[in-house]
């Protein structure tokens, strides 16, 4: 399914509305650092370029939308079941995080493509539950990697533990066919130096590698070769073919033969998920945004799991590290913050970008499109009338009406949008609910949560 929306758009705005307008499996790659649960809040420091930048990371239930629990309760009972737990567990605050953070992963397992990945970027406050959110959401098996990115600055954790410098990503796949691009970093001048210890006469490097096969059970391949009885890794004619091309060398009578691996035949260092090669931002690329990523943990995101003209999605997109990057690679973006500052970071940010990093100078080469509005999918087709559900609706609730929860009779029910149109909710059954004429008119356009909390407040419902 095509994107909604244009290449380079960026929305001011809630992700949740904006998610819930996008079409389905129109998105590669999810890379998302929301709030960790930190239990306080950011903002920038006065006089630097993010200033006035500042977030939330305090949580409590009148944070999150009632209508929020009751959907994963009627879409996903494990989901349910898993928040439920960790509210027991840890608490309300806690409960309050994961149900928003819930919601959004829900559309976020929606609009990727069926090749897509997700990276959800958090660290240990709340990775344990946000983990079995994910398995809840993705499903068993989706899981594919969990990613230790070591800090340079270690984040203190009080006086009587052990400062925390790993943030923790997770790596989960819509299915078994995902885009996975391999990527191999530098080798370590040291490593280089000890294991490639050997040069041919011209220079090349080179380091000596066991052909010992470690099945023992090969009768085909066991053999003698320079006066040596071994099961080996390679056929009689392969190896006397290699010893022949002095690949393969013994380096005394009576030693095991070897072969040569030159080290400009290696694709380098293989990335391991213990990512300790990457910075923080810092320098130039440092524009005091809090919590701001570096660019180069994106770009090996980005080169990981996708293609050049994919749809990058970074719904927390902040200060738009995970765009910048996405631009340079040729990736197409959308990028959602609810700050309206992120979005003229962002703008600057690129800006600097596309003209060499000359910050403040910059002309853009391309269009960024800013909106604030909730878009409408269009991927639905033409939906029945949403009347048509009433009887659905009525059979459904059992004839309780959903706001004040007493029975009503059918013919004094209306039915009502549990997200308004007006916040991109759409016809489709799922998002329609009855409720009496009374509780309708108390929710006029606002959220179900305002309709409870009237409800509550006038003594209409527990
Ligand atoms: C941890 S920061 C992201 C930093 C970003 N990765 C970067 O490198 O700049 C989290 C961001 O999420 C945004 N945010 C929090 N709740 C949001 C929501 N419901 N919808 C959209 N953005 C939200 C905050 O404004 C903040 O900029």
């Amino acid at each position: 399914m095509t994107a909604n929306w244009k290449n380079r758009t960026l929305w001011t705005g809630d992700n949740l509305d904006i998610m819930r307008g996008m079409n389905s499996h129109s998105v590669d790659l999810i890379y998302l650092d929301p709030p960790f649960n930190s239990n306080r809040d950011y903002a920038a420091p006065i006089g630097s370029q993010a200033a006035g930048a500042a977030f939330k990371d305090t949580w409590a239930l009148s944070d999150v939308d009632e209508a929020w629990h009751g959907e994963i309760a009627d879409r996903e009972p494990a989901l349910y079941a898993i928040i439920d737990a960790a509210g027991l567990a840890h608490g309300k605050g806690m409960k309050s995080y994961l149900i928003m953070m819930a919601v959004r992963l829900m559309e976020m397992h929606r609009i990727l493509k069926p090749t897509g990945s997700v990276y959800l970027h958090c660290d240990p406050t709340a990775s344990h539950y946000l983990k079995m959110l994910m398995d809840a959401v993705f499903g068993p098996g989706r899981f594919r990697n969990e990613l230790s990115w070591r800090r340079s600055n270690p984040k203190s954790h009080g006086k009587k533990n052990f400062p925390n410098c790993r943030d923790i990503i997770f790596r989960f796949t819509k299915t078994e066919d995902c885009t996975f691009n391999q990527v191999f970093g530098e080798h370590n001048p040291e490593y280089v130096r000890t294991a490639y210890k050997y040069r041919e006469p011209d220079g090349r490097r080179y380091r000596l590698l066991p052909l010992l096969n470690p099945n023992n059970d090969r009768p085909n391949l066991t053999y003698e070769f320079l006066g040596i009885t071994r099961v080996w890794r390679w056929t009689r004619k392969r190896m006397e073919q290699a010893y022949q091309d002095g690949i393969v060398v013994q380096l005394k009578p009576g030693a095991v033969p070897q072969y040569k691996k030159y080290l400009d035949e290696s694709k380098g260092r293989t990335i391991t998920n213990d990512w300790r090669d990457i910075e923080q931002a810092a320098g130039n690329e440092y524009i005091d945004y809090p919590t701001q990523k570096p660019l180069a943990l994106l770009d090996r995101i980005i080169r990981v799991s996708s293609n050049p003209g994919d749809m990058i999605l970074d719904p927390f997109c902040g200060c738009a590290t995970a765009l910048v990057a996405a631009d340079r690679l040729q990736r197409q973006w959308v990028g959602i913050d609810l700050s309206s500052l992120a979005a003229k970071l962002v703008n600057k940010r690129l800006r600097d970008d596309a003209a060499g990093k000359d910050a403040g100078s910059g002309k853009l080469f391309f269009e960024i499109h800013h909106r604030t509005d909730i878009p409408a999918r269009t991927d639905l087709g033409p939906l029945p009338d949403y009347r048509t559900h009433k009887h659905t609706l009525y059979g459904r609730q059992e004839g309780l009406c959903n706001g004040c929860r007493v029975m009503f009779p059918f013919r004094n029910m209306t039915i009502d949008h549990i997200i308004p149109q007006s916040r991109g909710g759409g016809d489709h059954l799922k998002n329609l609910q009855l409720l009496c004429g009374a509780c309708n008119s108390t929710k006029g356009t606002g959220t179900q949560e305002e309709l409870i909390a009237r409800l509550k407040a006038q003594g209409l419902r527990n």
